[in-house]
């Protein structure tokens, strides 16, 4: 899935005034591409995956995933897309507490519509092909370590086949090692899934390895590599 973004503006109302998280922002990524973005504290990189995942509407700009402008969507459809099109995975790993790593994804399953006789089985392919081992897959999220949590939270993000993984700082929380290895993962996925990936990371190194780096300072965009 292609995504092309025009002039997105976002401003909020903040007690001190507007705020203008967004400015302009236009640029674009093809389907199958690992995009990474960039950019301080603050500059409006979880803004701007708020909007392209239709959690939020814009202020001003469009959103085209293929043909489809999905800043234009009505509430329902745009809730349609998300469930149909988007994978998420946060920095916190998101995962319910007293439900095993296997559970989880069999929930986003179920909420994707897949027949309860279907389901374990696929959720167990999900985990092993995102490498947790059958033992720890019947784990709650407190009995794994935090870069097995965030397995568990792309495997849940992969569940409905997503064209497009949008991920705000997934390796936010892990040592660099681990984190490597979690940007390794994904960049399978996209090579052999064909899943476009938008990720968030401060890690220029991981930022370094992906097909292309954008990078957010202050609400504007530019082009960085690729
Ligand atoms: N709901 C909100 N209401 C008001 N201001 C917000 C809101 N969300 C974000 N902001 C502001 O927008 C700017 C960008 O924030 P954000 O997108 O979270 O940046 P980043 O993810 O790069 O740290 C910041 O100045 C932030 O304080
Ligand atoms: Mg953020």
């Amino acid at each position: 899935m292609s995504l092309e973004v025009k002039d997105l503006t976002k401003t909020y109302n903040a007690s001190h005034g507007k705020v203008t998280a967004l400015d302009s922002v236009s640029f674009s990524v093809s389907t199958g591409e690992f995009a990474s973005i960039i950019g301080k504290s603050g500059s409006g990189k979880s803004t701007l995956l708020s909007l392209l995942g239709a959690l939020d509407t814009p202020t001003k700009g469009e959103i085209h995933v293929d043909d489809i402008n999905i800043a234009r969507l009505s509430p329902h459809k745009q809730t349609a897309y998300r469930a149909k099109k988007i994978g998420f995975v946060f920095q916190q790993y998101n995962l319910i507490p007293n439900l095993s790593a296997l559970e989880n994804v069999m929930l986003a399953l179920e909420f994707g519509g897949m027949r309860a006789s279907e389901r374990k089985e696929r959720a167990r392919e999900l985990l092993t092909a995102v490498g947790l081992e059958p033992d720890q897959q019947l784990r709650k999220p407190a009995k794994l370590s935090g870069g097995q949590q965030q397995r568990v939270s792309i495997a849940r993000a992969l569940a409905n086949k997503p064209a497009v993984i949008l991920a705000d700082e997934p390796t936010g929380n892990l040592d660099s090692e681990t984190g490597k290895k979690i940007f390794d993962l994904l960049h399978d996925l996209s090579r052999t899934e064909k899943t476009t990936i938008i990720a968030v990371t401060h890690d220029l190194d991981i930022a370094g390895k992906t097909d292309r780096t954008y990078m957010l300072k202050d609400g504007k965009i530019t082009t960085k590599r690729g």
